[in-house]
């Protein structure tokens, strides 16, 4: 059941694609015709909590648990050993009940033996079972998935979200790398981030909507669906503003909607140290093949070096230190919610 709604998912994250109202429309960098750089001197490294990171983009979570998932992460791992880049496997609770499919996630881990790689797990997680996702694939960090509406839009999904917080919390204090809580597409909001920073989280991927679209997807997956759930969520854009009101700089990752060098730098311009894409990593790979995929991944850096050079900004630290203008639904939402 779990391994053939697995390749469900890619199937409809491909056909229903990204709707791209992530709200970085709304974000407008200032040229800077003095600039003073070289593209020679720009350095791509960041750094998320204690994880130094040669690429600001980051694959983000999407697979495992079968033998088709199995090609898609062996692809996505050799794309993050050559590019440089840190990648998350997909939910690996199908390979705690089940250890027949660890194959399908440790494959990134032996593709990419010294890379950055992240665990995957929902929030239902215990810690005996975040100890062994970790351990599974020698994870550098844990990354804790909250997908409410899409539980609730499954049918088989989960009822009750009792106890969340504190299964986090005990998670953070148990485990012996850093924890990111991330969503899935309906966004992280100032409230919740402050709740998660009391528990002792100190990373949070924003995973805004605009991009793949889990409740589209579930609605897609059956009949008589609730498609009138279709826009729930928190475009990017705005998630990550509101969690940057509570995180500090180098703390929040941006993803949601994000396709492009041009999107990717706004992120990052607005605060944000990295930037997570899932949806357009997969669809390049699955419609192209890998080797455009590499492309891809070489345009997508080429292209920030190419924005650094021209806004002045030789390190993503300076990158996020651009003045920008903020317009439209996103100023408006902020404003409405006080956030600078
Ligand atoms: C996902 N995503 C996801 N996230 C997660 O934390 N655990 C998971 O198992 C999955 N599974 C998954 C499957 C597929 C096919 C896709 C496309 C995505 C969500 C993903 O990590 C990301 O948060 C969202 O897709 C939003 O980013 P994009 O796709 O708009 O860049």
């Amino acid at each position: 059941m779990r391994i053939s709604r697995k390749m469900e998912h890619v199937h409809y994250a491909l056909e229903l694609g990204q709707s791209r109202q992530q709200g970085l429309s709304d974000i407008k960098l200032v040229h800077n015709c003095l600039p003073e750089t070289s593209m020679e001197h720009m350095a791509l490294t960041t750094e998320i909590g204690d994880l130094i990171m040669s690429s600001p983009i980051l694959i983000n979570a999407m697979t495992g648990g079968a033998q088709e998932t199995e090609s898609i992460n062996r692809e996505l791992a050799i794309m993050a050993r050559e590019k440089g880049m840190a990648m998350a496997v997909g939910s690996q609770m199908s390979a705690l009940k089940n250890s027949e499919v660890a194959s399908s996630y440790q494959v990134v881990r032996r593709e990419n033996p010294k890379g950055i790689v992240f665990a995957n797990l929902g929030s239902e997680a215990t810690v005996d079972q975040a100890v062994r996702a970790i351990e599974m694939i020698e994870a550098n960090a844990l990354q804790i998935h909250l997908n409410v509406m899409q539980e609730l839009i499954m049918p088989e999904g989960d009822r009750s979200f009792v106890g969340m917080l504190k299964r986090i919390e005990a998670i953070v204090r148990h485990v012996q790398v850093p924890v990111i809580v991330k969503e899935v597409g309906f966004g992280i909001l100032k409230e919740n981030a402050k709740q998660l920073q009391e528990v002792g989280v100190r990373i949070l991927d924003v995973g805004g909507s605009g991009g793949t679209n889990f409740a589209a997807i579930e609605n897609a997956r059956r009949p008589a669906a609730m498609e009138w759930l279709n826009d729930w969520g928190t475009p990017t854009s705005i998630s990550l503003l509101e969690s940057l009101s509570v995180f500090p700089r180098g703390a929040v990752i941006a993803s949601g909607g994000i396709t492009n060098a041009l999107e990717a730098a706004k992120a990052l311009v607005l605060g944000a140290s990295a930037v997570g894409m899932a949806g357009a990593f997969l669809r390049v790979l699955r419609e192209q093949g890998a080797q455009s995929m590499h492309r891809f991944a070489d345009e997508l850096h080429q292209g920030l070096i190419l924005i650094m050079t021209a806004l002045g900004a030789p390190t993503i630290g300076a990158l996020g230190q651009c003045p920008v203008v903020i317009m439209g639904e996103t100023a408006d939402w902020c404003r409405t919610r006080g956030i600078d």
